[in-house]
């Protein structure tokens, strides 16, 4: 198979639903690949890892979006794409994220713990109460997308009375990373105005009445620090967190549950402690990454072997780098203990995940709580895949508890 139709291939449903043979096919033909005149596939471990950490390769900027898309700037969800950390490159991007990471402490996460522990039992409760008599209970929506939003609203400071308003709109908004023709932009253009609305009114409510929250804490420091963090950079990349963190954590929920659905002893081990709980998520992130890809723009250089044009688009397939068997031995077996981890899953570089430390705890609280307090847990009809390929992930998956 070459390389274009290992593509063509990946853009059909069966391609998207398990899209890991056709990387195998890809490592065969190597760490890198040219795909036509404008795009590099970068397939390989080492060859992603260099990608992401090479000041060179820039992400695309609002200049970027003026040359591809010029009329980015009547769609309110770009007009806040361009001030995401996601999109920025140097000088802006390390202002903005530094200041972001003083907000965004270890200490503030791991504060969190507790806070997660509750939430998933609760959420536990809801399903043990659903599916005590033997009917099927539906993983995704019952826990797996409640779990991660609640957090980042805790987390942010989003009153519980807001929250339930508020996961649509998150839903919706992640959208943007795979906007696959412009019918969908209304519905992400209207999320991303109604979520600004709102973080603009909750930002008023806590400069005048300070709380223990993320939200306060980026006021203060923006306050505090005058013409470095602009109030529309702070709204807009609060809007970044969303859809940033919640439905990738959702597919790390999901992905790993459905792992231990046809793997029985995978969940045995979590719960018999054999295999520690950070493992079991390490290479969850690892087997079927939540995200799949990433992309860049080139400079003249060479990346795996091919030449590299300057300003060419170049894709890096994380979902391929964690099962690139140069990096990984038996790189299609899932096995927690494997001594060679270390996925690719959370990026690299400059831009690698600044919530990576929040995700790794939902999971290492999560996994052992639904495997111990469910330990006959297992599929009930077939799940539905999300049909998306950027973010992998369930629509639903059915289960019973009891
Ligand atoms: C399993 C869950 C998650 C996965 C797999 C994931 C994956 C990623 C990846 C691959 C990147 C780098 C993108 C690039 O280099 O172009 C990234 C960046 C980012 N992530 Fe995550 N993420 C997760 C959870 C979270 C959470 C919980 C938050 C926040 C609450 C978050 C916030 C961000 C932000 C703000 C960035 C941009 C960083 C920058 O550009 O400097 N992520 N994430």
């Amino acid at each position: 198979m070459d390389a274009i139709e290992v593509l063509t291939r990946l853009g059909a449903p069966e391609g998207r639903a398990n899209p890991y043979p056709l990387y195998a096919a890809l490592h065969e033909i190597g760490e890198a690949v040219q795909v036509g005149p404008g795009e590099v596939l970068v397939v390989g471990y080492d060859a992603i890892s260099s990608v992401l950490r090479d000041p060179g390769f820039r992400v695309a900027d609002e200049t970027r979006f003026d040359e591809s898309f010029p009329g980015w700037r009547a769609n309110p969800v770009f007009v806040q794409g361009a001030d995401w950390i996601l999109n920025l490159n140097a000088p802006r991007h390390p202002r903005i994220r530094s200041l972001i990471a003083r907000a965004f402490t270890p200490r503030r996460i791991a504060g969190l713990e507790p806070a997660i522990a509750t939430m998933a039992d609760e959420l536990l409760d809801g399903m043990a109460d659903r599916g005590a008599d033997g009917s099927a209970v539906e993983f995704m929506h019952d826990f797996a997308y409640l779990l991660p939003v609640t957090v980042i609203c805790e987390l942010v400071g989003i009153p519980e009375a807001d929250r339930e308003g508020f996961r649509p709109l998150a839903r919706d908004l992640a959208g943007v990373f795979e906007v696959t023709d412009a019918e969908t932009l209304p519905a992400i253009n209207a999320a991303a105005t109604d979520l600004l609305a709102y973080f603009t009114g909750l930002a008023a409510k806590r400069r005048a009445d300070p709380r223990d929250d993320l939200l306060s804490d980026l006021l203060a420091v923006s306050d505090s620090d005058s013409g470095r963090l602009t109030g529309a950079e702070l709204l807009h990349n609060l809007t970044l967190l969303l859809v940033a963190g919640f439905e990738t954590t959702t597919n790390l929920l999901g992905n790993g549950l459905h792992i231990v659905l046809h793997d029985r002893t995978a969940g045995a081990a979590v719960r018999d402690g054999s295999v520690p709980p950070s493992a079991f998520v390490e290479e969850v992130l690892r087997f079927d990454s939540p995200v799949q890809l990433t992309s860049r723009i080139g400079y003249d250089t060479k990346v795996g072997g091919v030449p590299v044009p300057a300003g060419i688009g170049v894709t890096t397939l994380l979902g391929a780098g964690n099962r690139d068997p140069r990096r990984f031995a038996d790189p299609d077996r899932f096995d927690p203990m494997r001594p060679d981890g270390g996925p690719l899953s959370f990026g690299g570089g400059a831009h690698f995940c600044i919530g990576a430390a929040l995700a790794r705890l939902e999971g290492t609280v999560a996994f052992p709580r639904l495997l111990n307090r469910f330990p006959e847990i297992a599929a009930a009809g077939e799940p539905v895949r999300r049909d998306r390929f950027v973010l992998r992930g369930f629509d639903e998956l059915p289960v019973t508890v009891a």
